[in-house]
């Protein structure tokens, strides 16, 4: 996923693309770069890396910024590598036209091959550039840059959001949507192109959701949007109902750390939205539950750390549902035998609602039939499209590459479905349902006791954090959580983490276990897995593997064993998971931060991952 923004106005052109790119950063950070409309010339600057080498490169040039128009672009490599040559934005030969890319344009080779047999001269490794010399060679058959856009679109397959501006024609902007989102913030006397909200938060009250297979012209005053048949569509015009405090880090060293904290309210809104009115059972008002609890079997699709939510979601819906669940990873469900049918509810889970192996995986369960329910955070986004029910996450936008808030609002909204379902198939009793809504309206109070008393996970990070390698252990409903821990552990620290049912650990994981692989091990007393967690984290000790722990408050059996230990406040089984997250997102947090790593921004990761 890139980020795109765009601007047409008096202001200071250069610096508020800047600025928007600052605020897309979560998007990618492998390069970046702005065109400039200068009247009689386009200027550009691009910079290979973070965003803050153009801010440099950009540094002693302070009067070149001003321009009438420009786009900017920052950049995760999908084709080609991460160098100034291939950052956005792209030339046309002539130099008249540039543009910006967010996407794929799958058949960009033998477009490229045609193109360069009519003489055109590439200069970077991008499917992007085909389409800056596509719509030139467009525009000198159409003489404007719709025309040029509109004709050139149709050459293209695959995704992308473009914007577009050209030598002769100042003050405009086209802005083109094809499986990509794009939005336009309408301003007085100026206007804006974006890939998401961020980058024009605080700069503009209404903006316009372009839709697939729409482009927009943008010059200061006016926007107008067509079809790519160059016919007018009537827009809608939205509030923008964010205020510019959601991305900034409130004091917060960083993104993750605020995240992390944000944790119990999101929890509090989200049971408070779902019991509003004193009722027992939870009200999910864009869920269609009599629909949704037909179902005869489920199926949970997902990616990454949303996978583990679903993983949780598996155990919890089988014990409470006593149907069928399947969680499936995304990207493999695609290419299995599909037994999805009419008689399935499909749940398909993504913070950002842009993945696209989880789209693709969702569009063919609904080509099968089944009832697609759809957890998002982001209501705007492309999965929302094949929704027959949604639940959308309330987490607020999720700036740290790292899922914290996002893994605990999906949490809490599957808990909620769960028993909302169970509820209509009668799967547990009114008791049950009255003993389940009682603990789980108490998890905010636990988990900012855990938010506010977390000293000691800073102290083991102290002791962690120079070890290369960690297994992370656990048995049942917490599988996930330790699979989860050990992923915000690799993907923000780089140290090799991974979790293993701790049952499995001995057909082979064992034979790593020395005194440099230490072992955290999730567990919970008093149920039915934690003795043979013991003889586990056991086994691992004979090994001399450093021995970590996260478990309840005042397990003594755990005080006694563990070299250290966080702890969490006692809560069922069914909804520790919640609670474990904390001190193990914070863990990897600390370890990261004090290894001297890029927390928000880890390398080789952008916030969503729009490629299969
Ligand atoms: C890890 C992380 C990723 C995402 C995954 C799916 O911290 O953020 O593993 O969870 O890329 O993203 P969404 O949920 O946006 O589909």
């Amino acid at each position: 996923m890139c980020g795109i923004v765009g601007y047409v106005g008096v202001g200071d052109v250069g610096n508020i693309l800047l600025s928007g790119l600052k605020n897309l950063e979560y998007r990618g950070y492998d390069s970046a770069g702005i065109a400039l409309h200068n009247n009689d010339r386009i200027d550009i600057f691009k910079a290979a890396g973070k965003l803050e080498n153009l801010y440099e490169l950009v540094s002693d040039q302070q009067d070149k910024l001003a321009a009438t128009s420009g786009i900017g672009h920052i950049r995760w490599a999908t084709h080609g590598k991460a160098t100034t040559k291939n950052a956005h934005p792209h030339l046309s030969n002539n130099g008249q036209l540039a543009l910006v890319h967010n996407g794929i344009i799958e058949n960009y080779k033998s477009l490229r091959e045609e193109l360069e047999r009519e003489g055109y001269v590439f200069l970077s490794e991008t499917d992007t550039e085909v389409a800056a010399h596509l719509f030139e060679r467009e525009y000198k058959k159409w003489g404007t840059l719709e025309a040029a856009v509109s004709s050139g679109v149709k050459y293209l397959k695959g995704a992308f959001a473009f914007c577009v501006i050209h030598q002769n024609e100042p003050e405009k902007i086209v802005a083109v949507r094809q499986n990509v989102p794009l939005i336009v913030g309408l301003g007085e006397g100026e206007n804006f192109v974006a890939s998401d909200i961020p980058a024009i938060v605080g700069k503009v009250r209404k903006i316009v959701y372009l839709n697939d297979g729409e482009m927009a012209t943008v010059s200061r005053n006016a926007v107008s949007v067509y079809d790519f048949n160059g016919r007018k569509v009537d827009y809608r015009t939205e509030y923008v109902d964010m205020s510019p405090d959601v991305i900034s880090k409130r004091g917060y060293p960083h993104f993750m750390l605020k995240e992390i904290h944000e944790q119990q309210d999101i929890v509090r809104h989200l049971l408070q939205d779902a019991y509003a009115d004193g009722q027992k059972i939870p009200v999910l008002q864009k869920v269609h539950i009599e629909e949704a609890a037909k179902a005869e079997k489920i199926e949970i699709i997902a990616c990454g750390t949303s996978l583990h939510a679903a993983a949780v979601a598996g155990f919890v819906f089988e014990e409470w549902l006593k149907i069928p669940v399947s969680v499936i990873a995304a990207s493999e469900y695609i290419y299995r035998c599909c037994l999805t049918d009419e008689k399935t509810l499909t749940i398909g889970i993504s913070q950002s609602g842009e993945t696209a192996d989880t789209i693709t995986a969702v569009k063919r369960a609904k080509e099968h039939g089944a009832h697609i329910l759809v957890l998002t955070n982001r209501e705007d986004s492309s999965i929302v499209r094949y929704a027959d029910s949604r639940l959308p996450l309330k987490a607020g936008i999720e700036v740290s590459v790292a899922a914290t808030k996002s893994y605990t609002a999906q949490l809490t909204c599957l808990y909620l479905l769960g028993l909302a379902l169970a509820a209509e198939r009668r799967s547990l009793s009114l008791d049950e349902l009255g003993q389940l809504h009682d603990e789980l309206r108490q998890l905010p109070t636990k988990m900012e006791k855990v938010l506010n008393e977390a000293e000691n996970v800073k102290a083991a990070a102290e002791k962690l954090k120079n070890y290369h390698q960690m297994i992370y252990i656990a048995r049942g409903i917490n599988l996930p959580t330790a699979m989860e821990g050990a992923l915000k552990l690799k993907e923000i620290s780089y140290v090799n983490a991974n979790g293993y049912a701790a049952g499995e650990l001995k057909h082979g994981p064992i034979a790593l276990l020395d005194e440099n692989m230490p072992v955290m091990a999730v567990l919970t007393p008093g149920n039915r897995v934690y003795d043979k967690m013991i003889s586990n984290c056991e086994e691992a000790r004979a090994r001399h593997s450093l021995l970590v722990g996260v478990s309840f408050d005042e397990d003594k059996t755990a005080e006694r064993l563990f070299d250290l230990l966080l702890t969490v406040p006692p809560v069922t089984e069914v909804f520790s998971p919640l609670l474990l997250a904390l001190p193990l997102q914070l863990l990897a947090y600390h370890i990261a931060d004090l290894l001297g790593r890029e927390v928000d921004r880890p390398r080789n990761l952008a916030k969503s991952v729009t490629v299969e």
